[in-house]
């Protein structure tokens, strides 16, 4: 499996088979490289749906003929615009054609960019080319964490951005309570507000403890 950071939160996870992106803010990323039409996805999975997630969802929707997997509120705002999805809530869990998706608590908030509610914000576990991934969405910390690491996690997406979501040190006892064999930060240098040393991070987290820290540049690809 191939796991491709593309800025932000934005991220492509490949197979021979099968392409899914999690939050594909391209367009407007001041760190993207690739744009909305350099991805080919059959599914797009939204955390929720403020801009810097919902990005080019909707212009890809409807080129490449992807499903999008969100929220139901989410699902239903898009549908009016002509974009199919399969809705979801948190706690729950669907087997695709890719693999299987389960979303988890987020603590933040969650409407579109136009005020309309757009359900509980997640976080989400993508089971895909045989390897577990937690993409933590926009959060702050949560013991809960610990029950997501119980599944046995070997990627977790974690932002570290601070102002919007945790910051460094907190991500750091996230990292702590879910035990991934490897971490990626996430949500950070986009903009002044979130900006972060993720090589500081990354030498804290394998200090702490017997976990890889990937701090990936925009268009960079990690094989699983
Ligand atoms: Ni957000
Ligand atoms: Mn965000």
């Amino acid at each position: 499996m191939e796991l491709t950071f593309m800025g932000h939160s934005a991220v492509r996870l490949r197979t021979a088979d099968h392409e899914v992106i999690v939050d594909p803010y391209l367009s407007g990323n001041p760190m993207a490289v690739q744009g909305p039409d350099d991805v080919d996805p059959g599914h797009v999975i939204l955390t929720h749906a403020h801009g810097d997630h919902l990005g080019d969802t909707v212009e890809i929707a409807k080129r490449t003929g992807a499903t999008v997997i969100a929220s139901v509120e989410i699902v239903d705002h898009l549908a009016e615009q002509g974009v199919s999805g399969s809705g979801m809530n948190v706690g729950g869990s669907v087997e695709f054609d890719f693999g299987r998706v389960t979303f988890t608590p987020a603590w933040h908030s969650n409407s579109f960019p136009d005020g309309t509610y757009g359900g509980m914000p997640m976080g989400v576990i993508v089971e895909i080319g045989g390897v577990r991934v937690y993409h933590a969405g926009d959060t702050a910390l949560f013991s809960d964490m610990a029950l997501v690491g119980r599944r046995g996690i070997d990627v977790a997406l974690l932002p570290i951005g601070d102002t919007f979501t945790m910051g460094p040190d907190d991500a750091l006892e996230a990292v702590r309570l879910i035990a991934p064999r490897a971490v990626i930060p996430i949500h950070y240098g986009t903009f002044p507000a979130i900006e972060q040393d993720a090589e500081a991070f990354a030498r804290a987290v394998q200090a702490a403890g017997d976990v890889d820290c990937h701090p990936l540049r925009p268009g960079q690809s990690l094989d699983l």
